[in-house]
């Protein structure tokens, strides 16, 4: 007799995109296809210094159990951090995740019971797909174009399913790299009060933006929608802009629901690493972080600027898409004009055999897959290797 697994693993399965990275150990591959950011780009003389400053100062609370709600000195300079981005959080309006990954999950455990309707954007952080599915949610997908959600449709959407809540990530998202606008920002929280439905906003790529700043956060907006702050949960991640290896990340929430999401993360990880999170504490107070998100921009834009160009000269009119204005990623569609390949995982096949690799998009759909949808992260390639591997997509993308 097989082992039996829980009901809940058959809402799941393994993601596709896990496969596909084991075909990327081929050597010379160009690989588009991670979430990461660039190694390169760690400050890793900064966080030597934070992590001795934190076994040093406070050795006691850097290596010994903390409280659930995480590291009150992080909790701080979080707030502080949040506070120069326009949004006022009280220390103890936030609690400490093991990334924002666990944020959604405690999201998940705290909201979600099976048969709930979840309403996501179309395509949507995969993990998130998996994580909800996990915890029995029917997953809604909601459309988006370039300025993000389209607030009309949603709006249907919400009145028609009266979901349990809504996930966005309204800045640079994984993987559609699309903008919220600022108008459809004040009506996202305006439909939160309207039906009375919880929004989360997943932010962990806004400071990572190029040209010019996004608009503020919905969480730094709801100051100016009464009542919205309460139906409005807020991710934010150290990863993209510091390290995801610290995983640092941060869940704001009305206060019934933090206690709950803190009552649920005490019996699964008790508290985020103290040694972690002591380090975090230290670097954000030692003033590093203007410098490194000043890095991290310019680096990333120049490489954005070099994927969009490569794109055009490159792919022309086999594809469509909109330039990033930050994050990590292209959202790219085929065309298919002039009988080139318009199945993303036809040409994910034949651009591993040209050497260069990449995530097609169906599976970040939770609902209708775009097949012709794929993901381009331009994040860990130098520009000379953005231009060669982009090169290399347009020989795999002619028959
Ligand atoms: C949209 C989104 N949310 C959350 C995460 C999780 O990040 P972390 O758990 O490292 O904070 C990611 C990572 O790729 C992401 O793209």
């Amino acid at each position: 007799m097989p082992l039996q697994f829980a009901d809940r693993l058959n809402n799941v399965e393994t993601s596709a995109i896990r496969e596909l990275f084991k075909l990327l150990g081929k050597p010379g591959i160009i690989s588009f296809a991670g979430g990461f950011p660039d190694p390169a780009m760690f400050d890793v003389q900064g966080i030597q210094e934070a992590s001795n400053k934190a076994l040093s100062e406070e050795p006691g609370a850097a290596l010994q159990y903390g409280a659930t709600e995480g590291y009150q000195p992080l909790r701080e300079q979080l707030a502080a951090f949040m506070a120069t981005k326009g949004a006022t959080v009280a220390a103890s309006e936030l609690i400490v995740t093991t990334g924002s990954q666990q944020a959604l999950d405690l999201l998940g455990k705290t909201m979600i019971s099976p048969g709930d309707k979840v309403i996501v954007e179309g395509p949507t952080f995969l993990a998130t797909i998996q994580c909800f599915r996990l915890y029995g949610a029917e997953l809604i997908s909601a459309p988006i174009d370039a300025n993000g959600v389209k607030t009309d449709e949603l709006e249907q959407l919400i009145a028609e399913h009266k979901p349990k809540l809504v996930y966005l990530i309204p800045t640079f998202g994984n993987p559609s790299g699309a903008m919220l606008s600022l108008e459809r920002r004040k009506k996202v929280l305006e439909l939160a009060v309207k039906y009375e439905t919880l929004i989360v906003e997943d932010d962990p790529y806004g400071d990572l933006f190029f040209d010019a700043p996004p608009p503020p956060s919905l969480l730094a907006l709801s100051d100016s929608v009464p009542g919205s702050r309460d139906w409005l949960a807020h991710c934010g991640s150290l990863s993209k802009v510091l390290s995801p290896g610290l995983r640092v990340g941060w869940l704001i929430a009305p206060p019934a629901l933090l206690a709950n999401a803190t009552m649920c993360k005490q019996f699964s990880d008790a508290h985020t690493s103290t040694f972690a999170q002591a380090t975090a504490a230290q670097y954000l107070k030692a003033g590093r972080m203007p410098a490194t998100l000043a890095h991290v921009r310019q680096v990333y834009a120049e490489r954005a600027r070099a994927m969009g160009e490569a794109l055009g000269r490159e792919l022309g009119e086999a594809v469509a898409f909109v330039q990033p204005g930050g994050g990590l990623f292209f959202w790219v569609r085929l065309t298919g004009a002039g009988g080139a390949i318009s199945d993303a995982g036809e040409l994910a096949k034949r651009a591993i055999e040209k050497g260069v690799a990449f995530v097609p998009g169906a599976p970040f759909y939770a609902l209708n897959p775009d097949s012709s949808t794929l993901r381009l992260s331009f994040a860990t390639a130098d520009v000379a290797k953005i231009e060669e591997g982009i090169a290399r997509l347009g020989q795999a993308l002619c028959r």
